[in-house]
Formats: structure tokens, C-alpha cells, sequence
């Protein structure tokens, strides 16, 4: 028969004063009752002034009872008289103090795992513990010391004092019996309980000493997140097995809620980490769903598609892919889902929301849960449109120079053979009589040789060797002075419009270069519109950005030359590569014909690239004005569409005030005279012939094939040289450097340069301000006797 029991509101445990034998009060059912205030065990001796069992005692009479005036033998060897109000039925008291007991210590456990998983922090839950530990099972005192498995030390400590009061201390630990093989240290090896524990220093205070705490290690899958330690320090009775069974269970829960919360929080600073990184990385950051549906966008797709995030969740990556690259997208995406692969590198093109294209860099890692289904993906969209621009722009200039220096070489040495023919043919000329046979062959041979040259230099324009004539100008008077010219080239079907900005800066360019580069883009225009079967439609002219005039009819075949200046700042030049912050007077020369393709476009600033028949077009006409515009350091760049017309800019440095300064005018010239002027030529052929052109003028010459034998002739002339004829590359020593030299000894002679257009020639100055006499070959007799005669002139 089970014994009824029966507790009162306080929290000693009031036994009925009667025999045993008449029922307690029953006790309602499912009634909770904090540990502090349960009936103790059968076995335990309740005072009413210790809360805590710890006499054991043996009773007379009938086995399991115990009546007013027993004697109890309790372990400390004393004697205690029991009253009638300490008794209890030992045998029923036990078994449903077993029952009871565990009841409410579950409960107790419930209600602290609920206290405990309601906690948001680490340092909660350790508070939460040692306090409902204190609370709900009676110990005097409770102290969790959190260990930190990664650096495998103690970082940190909570405990209760005496009064209930909470601390929480981090960075000290368990004490001196914490040091090796101390019951710390078993924990760690893996104990889960030490009984009986010493307090250690400095955790025990005086007196404290031999105070004996249970440590129980706080585990989950087998990872140590901490030790709880409970005593009874003041009792100091000892922890019963029982007491010791539930902490166990209470360890076990502790370990598992320490261990979701560290999961909780590593996971919330992996999640932040995540933002972090996802929304200040230049990348955007995506996240889709097994249908290739963004989850998660980062704020970046602002700045690369313009969207706002929220913008694009639920749309299909392929959404926002161009239409030429989706096919491929598609084929990729389904692959990678296919086989949960990464996605890697995919360049792609993506429209802007204001219709640009951008362009991509795709690269993503399947996402799957615990049980290995996709669940999505996770990548980056890289931005490269600048980069594939910049990249392809280094590929043209790559490209070009190439070309270039071939087209250069191959220059260099046709002039020097040019100039033989040409000057050579000119000398047979003038001792040929009018009615000589052979001269129209001779002549023939001259045009020719004229004809070539002309062809060479554009080649030498390209490679930017051509020797300029640097001059401050203003553009705006070059078109003026050309106007005339280009209406009569462009003829009177097409209209030709000038927009001449009155304010533009002076530029330091070639006036005669200039003027080629206006001329070739006029031609170019032209038959663009002549051959133009494309119905025109009213134009923008992007260049500057104004439309055509309302009423100019579809038809209308016009050119636009416009002059502008533009102020080009950091910002723009380090997206433009190949400009440099500053000033610009920007000539734009737009046709409203045929427009470009871009398989053309790419292709149209190299030498001989045509689209017109054979015959026609040597395609050397931009590439000229390329070797031009780049040797002035300036840029050319095209806008066309295919039917909308073409736009040429082309952006020239305004000039500095210095720059403008230096700009002197031309000596005039005439053709013969009696001074003596040394010829300084490498090449025996060139030599012998501005030897017999100068002779034939009247001069008398010295010869010498390089610097060190112009520096012996020199010296044995003791008379005046009135001039130097030297070419600017030879071997061993420059022209530059002989004369340098030589001026060191004499100083009564003038200079006049011959170039052969090499590479050096830039290096050692080709492009050479107006006091430094040259002349350029090939040349003629005229122009070479005209040449000496302006350098003898000049003051
Ligand atoms: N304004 C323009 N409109 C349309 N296409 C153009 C225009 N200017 C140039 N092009 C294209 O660029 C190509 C190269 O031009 P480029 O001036 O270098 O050579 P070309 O005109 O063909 O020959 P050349 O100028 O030597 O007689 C042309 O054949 C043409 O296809
Ligand atoms: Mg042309």
C-alpha cells in the first residue's frame, strides 16, 4: 500500500506529528515542488535548521518504521533522539521519495533547460545555470568555467557566492588543483565527474579549504565546453549519489545547449562575416535557388546592373543575361546543376537598367543540406566590362605598334632608295635636253620614284616617324582655311557644316598634318555617303551630342566638322586609359553615312585595311591619320552604327603658354650660293648625291661618311664650313653627337639635318621644334637646294 505524504508551503518538511500508520494528507497530483522543498529521503534525518540531509541513521522496531523517541545512529557516531515529527515509514517513504524526487527533478530540469535555451548569449546561459542550480537543486554554491577547446585553456568563470549572488569573472580559472593530474585535469582528459574536490586558490576563500566540491565536465559529442562544479560550502555535507545523478543529467544538457550556442553563435558571426564581406565586396554577391532564382542579392547590383537588390530576388539568373550569351549561360547553369559542380568563370553580358551592356564574370559553389540535395548556389558576378575594354584597347595599341615598327622599317629603307632614284633622275633631267629621247622614261622613272615616296611617308606617318613641324596653332583656323577646299572635294550633293568653338586653346601640332588628317577624313565621309544605299535618318552626333537640325530631310548627306574643348579629369582618365588629365580641344569631323560594322571598326586604323574594290582605297588613309594623332599625343576614337552615320573625335592636348611661346616663322628660301658646306652621310649613294645636288648649285663640299671622319675633315680645313649637312643616324656616332662634339673645337658653321626616319630618330629627337633645321627623305634636288639655301639665310 503506498503511504500518503504530504509537504506544507515552507520549505522544511513537516511530517505528520502522528504515528506513521495514520495517512498524511495526499498531495495533488502533478503538483511541483522545488527541490528545496521536497520530502528528503527515507534515509536522511530532516533538522529544521539544516536544509540538507546528511545523517544516515537506523531505526528499531519494525523494519521500515520509525517511532517517537527511536534512537538514531547517525554516521557522525552520535546519538539522536528522533521525535515523532521526524519519522517516516522508511521503506514506502523511500520508494516514493525515489518517485517523487525524480519527478521534480525533472521538472526542476525541465524548467532550467527552459530557462537556459531561452538565453541568447553564452554568458546567459552560464548565469542562468548557476543560479537555477543554486535554485533548483539546493546547493550552497554552483561555478561554471566555460573551457575554450580551440586554445585549450579556461577563458572564462561564473559563479554564485553565498548570498545567490551571481559573478562572472573572465579570463582566471579553477585554482590550484587545476594544475596536472588535479581533478581539472582529468576532466580534460575526459572524467566526467571528480567527486569530492578540494577548492583550489584562488577560488577558495579562508577557511574554505576543506570545502569538497563534485566537478562535472559539460560534453557534447565528446568536445569539453566546460566544468560545473557544486558544493555545500557551508553544510559542507557531502553530495549525495542521487544529487550527483541528476547533475549528471544536468551536465549533459548544459554540454548540448553550450554547444548549440556556440554553433548559434559562430554561426551568427560567420552570417555577419558574410554580410560583411558580401556587401563591401566590389563583387555582387548572389545567392539562387535550385530554379536559378536569386535569394540573395548584395547591395552591389546597384552600382553594376543599377537594380536594387530586392529588385532582382525571384528573378532567374537568365533573366538578366543578353540574349546572344543565354544560350551558353543556359547550357553551363544546367550542367553545373545537373552534376552540382561549380560554376567557373562564365563572362557573360548582362544589361544595364539604363541598357548598357555590362559585362561579367561568373563563379559559383553548389549549396547542399545534410543530406547532400542541392539546395542552390553561391557566387559572384565580377564586373569586367572595364577591364575587357581596357584589355582589348592594349591589344589594338599592341597591335598597331607592331605594325607599325614594320611599316617603319620598311619605310626607312625604301626612302634611301627613293631618294637615289628621285635625285638621281632629277640630275639626268637637268643635263637632258628638252627633246632628248629618253626623258620621258627618265621622267617616268621620277614620278614614279615621287609616287612611292608619298606612299612611304603615309607608311611613316603610321609609324609616327614622320618628322613634324611642331607649331602652335589654332584648329579652328585650319578648318577655316580649308573650307573652300573641302566643299569642292565633297561636292555639292553633300552638305558641309562647320560648328567652330570660338574658345578653344591653341594645340602644338603639324598645320600641314592637321590638314591631311581633315582631308582624309572628309574623303573618307564622303564615300561613305556616296555609297551609302542605307535610307539616312536624322542623326546624333554623339561626339558632341547634339542632334541634327529639325527639317534636314532623311536623305541629307552632310558633314559636320566641330571644334569643342573638353576638360578631362582623374576619374575619366582612369577609366580611359589612354588619355591624361587636362585640357582638350576635341575636332570632330560626323558624316551621316553608310556608319561602320564593327567586324570593320576593328580593323580600320590599320595599314592597307579597305573595304572599297581594288583600286580604289590603299586603306592607308586612318592609319595615317593614327600615326599622326598618336605621335602628337593625342587620341582618335570612333563612334558609328551601321546606317547611322560616323563620328570621328579625334582629342588633341591644348598647348601651355611656353608651348605657345616657341612658335617662330619660317625662313624664306632660294637655291644657290658659293659657301662650303661638309656632307656627313653614312649611306655612299645619298652622300654622293647631295654632293653633286650642292656642287650643282654652286657650294663647295668636304665629304665624310661618319662623325669621327667629319671631326678629321674639319680639322684639316682650316678655312671657314659654312654649313653641315649630316644625317642623323649613323653608326658609332649620331649626327647629334658629332656636332656636339665638334663644337667643342669650332663654332663658325650652321646645321641642317637629313633624317632617315628610324627609330632612333624619335629617340634623338624627331620631332624637332622649328629652330632645328632637317629636312626628310626622300628629297628632291629643289627641295634639298632650297633647304640649304633657307639654313645658310637664317640669322
Ligand atoms: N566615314 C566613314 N564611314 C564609313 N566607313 C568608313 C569611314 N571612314 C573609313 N571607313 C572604312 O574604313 C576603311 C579604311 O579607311 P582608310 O581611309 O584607311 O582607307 P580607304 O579609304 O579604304 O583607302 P584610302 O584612304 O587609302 O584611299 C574604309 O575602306 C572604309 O571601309
Ligand atoms: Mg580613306
Amino acid at each position: 500500500m503506498t503511504q500518503p505524504w504530504g509537504v506544507n508551503s515552507r520549505s522544511n518538511c513537516n511530517y505528520d506529528s502522528r504515528r506513521i500508520e495514520r495517512p498524511l494528507e495526499p498531495i495533488s497530483a502533478g503538483r511541483r515542488c522545488p527541490l528545496s522543498k521536497q520530502v528528503l529521503m527515507m534515509n536522511k534525518l530532516w533538522t529544521k535548521d539544516s536544509r540538507r540531509p546528511g545523517f544516515v541513521f537506523t531505526t528499531r522496531g519494525r523494519q521500515g518504521r520509525c517511532y517517537a523517541g527511536d534512537q538514531c545512529r547517525p554516521a557522525d557516531g552520535m546519538n539522536h533522539s528522533m521525535t515523532e515529527s521526524n519519522i517516516v515509514d522508511s521503506m514506502t517513504a523511500e520508494r516514493l521519495e525515489i518517485l517523487r524526487e525524480t519527478n521534480a527533478a525533472q521538472t526542476s530540469l525541465l524548467e532550467l533547460l527552459g530557462n537556459i535555451t531561452a538565453q541568447e548569449s553564452v554568458s546567459d546561459i552560464c548565469r542562468t545555470v548557476v543560479e537555477g542550480v543554486r535554485k533548483y537543486f539546493g546547493f550552497e554554491r554552483a561555478g561554471l568555467f566555460l573551457w575554450d577547446d580551440e586554445k585549450k585553456k579556461f577563458c572564462g568563470t561564473f559563479g554564485t557566492d553565498l548570498k545567490g549572488k551571481t559573478r562572472e569573472e573572465w579570463g582566471i580559472f579553477l585554482g590550484e588543483e587545476d594544475g596536472p593530474g588535479g581533478p581539472a585535469d582529468r576532466i580534460l582528459a575526459g572524467s566526467v565527474i571528480e567527486r569530492g574536490c578540494r577548492l583550489g586558490q584562488p577560488a577558495a576563500q579562508p577557511g574554505e579549504e576543506n570545502v569538497k566540491a563534485d566537478l562535472l565536465g559539460l560534453r557534447a559529442r565528446g568536445k569539453l565546453y566546460g566544468i560545473l562544479s557544486v558544493d555545500n560550502r557551508i553544510s559542507r555535507q557531502p553530495i549525495s549519489e542521487r544529487e550527483l545523478q541528476h547533475m549528471t543529467l544536468m551536465s549533459h544538457v548544459l554540454g548540448n545547449a553550450l554547444e548549440s550556442m556556440q554553433d548559434h553563435t559562430a554561426l551568427l558571426k560567420s552570417e555577419e562575416r558574410f554580410r560583411q564581406v558580401a556587401e563591401n565586396s566590389g563583387e555582387w554577391i548572389w545567392e539562387v535557388n535550385p530554379d536559378g532564382r536569386y535569394i540573395y542579392s548584395s547591395p552591389v547590383v546597384r552600382s553594376i546592373l543599377g537594380y536594387e537588390p530586392q529588385d532582382v530576388l525571384g528573378m532567374r539568373m537568365l533573366d538578366l543575361v543578353g540574349e546572344d550569351d543565354r544560350q551558353q549561360v543556359a547550357d553551363v547553369l544546367h550542367r553545373a546543376f545537373l552534376e552540382k559542380t561549380s560554376i567557373r568563370l562564365v563572362i557573360n553580358t548582362q544589361q544595364h537598367k539604363n541598357g548598357q551592356k555590362v559585362i561579367l564574370e561568373t563563379s559559383g559553389l553548389p549549396m547542399v543540406d545534410a543530406a547532400g540535395r542541392l539546395i542552390g548556389y553561391r557566387g559572384a558576378h565580377r564586373d569586367i566590362t572595364r577591364e575587357t575594354e581596357l584589355e582589348a584597347q592594349l591589344r589594338h595599341s599592341q597591335k598597331m605598334e607592331v605594325i607599325g615598327r614594320l611599316a617603319g622599317g620598311i619605310a626607312h629603307d625604301f626612302n634611301n632608295l627613293l631618294t637615289s632614284i628621285i635625285g638621281c633622275s632629277s640630275l639626268l633631267l637637268d643635263d637632258m635636253d628638252e627633246d632628248n629621247a629618253s626623258r620621258p622614261d627618265v621622267e617616268l622613272i621620277r614620278t614614279s620614284g615621287e609616287r612611292a615616296a608619298a606612299l612611304t611617308r603615309q607608311l611613316q606617318a603610321f609609324s609616327k616617324r614622320q618628322v613634324l613641324r611642331m607649331e602652335s596653332l589654332i584648329v579652328n583656323d585650319i578648318v577655316r582655311d580649308m573650307e573652300k577646299i573641302l566643299r569642292r572635294t565633297l561636292g555639292e550633293d553633300i552638305e558641309l557644316a562647320t560648328e567652330l568653338d570660338a574658345h578653344i586653346e591653341p594645340v602644338i601640332a603639324d598645320a600641314g598634318q592637321l590638314e591631311q588628317i581633315i582631308m582624309h577624313l572628309a574623303v573618307n565621309a564622303r564615300e561613305a555617303m556616296i555609297d551609302s544605299q542605307a535610307s539616312y535618318r536624322a542623326l546624333q552626333f554623339p561626339g558632341v551630342g547634339k542632334e541634327m537640325p529639325v527639317g534636314v530631310s532623311e536623305k541629307t548627306k552632310r558633314l559636320v566638322i566641330r571644334t569643342a574643348h573638353r576638360e578631362l579629369d582623374e576619374r575619366f582618365c582612369r577609366h580611359n586609359a589612354q588619355f591624361t588629365p587636362g585640357g582638350y580641344v576635341v575636332l570632330t569631323v560626323s558624316d551621316s553615312g553608310a556608319g561602320i560594322t564593327p567586324e570593320v571598326k576593328e580593323h580600320l586604323f590599320e595599314p592597307f585595311f579597305t573595304t572599297k574594290g581594288v583600286g580604289r582605297g590603299s586603306g592607308l588613309g586612318l592609319s595615317t591619320i593614327y600615326g599622326i594623332i598618336k605621335q602628337l599625343g593625342g587620341v582618335i576614337q570612333v563612334q558609328s552604327r551601321p546606317g547611322h552615320g560616323t563620328t570621328f573625335d579625334i582629342f588633341l592636348k591644348q598647348a601651355t603658354f611656353q608651348e605657345t611661346l616657341r612658335q617662330s616663322e619660317l625662313p624664306a628660301a632660294n637655291t644657290k650660293g658659293q659657301e662650303t658646306i661638309l656632307v656627313v652621310e653614312d649611306e655612299e649613294s645619298v652622300r654622293r648625291l647631295i654632293v653633286r645636288i650642292l656642287q650643282s648649285c654652286g657650294y663647295t663640299t668636304l665629304e665624310a661618311g661618319h662623325g669621327g671622319e667629319g671631326l678629321k675633315v674639319c680639322a684639316a680645313h682650316d678655312a671657314r664650313i659654312d654649313l653641315i649637312i649630316t644625317d642623323m643616324i649613323m653608326p658609332h656616332v649620331s649626327g647629334k653627337q658629332f656636332i656636339e662634339q665638334l663644337r667643342k673645337s669650332r663654332n663658325d658653321f650652321k646645321v641642317l639635318f637629313v633624317s632617315g626616319y628610324s627609330s632612333d630618330d624619335t629617340v634623338d629627337g624627331a620631332i624637332i621644334g622649328v629652330d632645328t633645321p632637317l629636312i626628310q627623305k626622300p628629297f628632291t634636288r629643289e627641295s634639298l637646294a632650297r633647304k640649304v639655301r633657307e639654313v645658310l639665310d637664317a640669322s
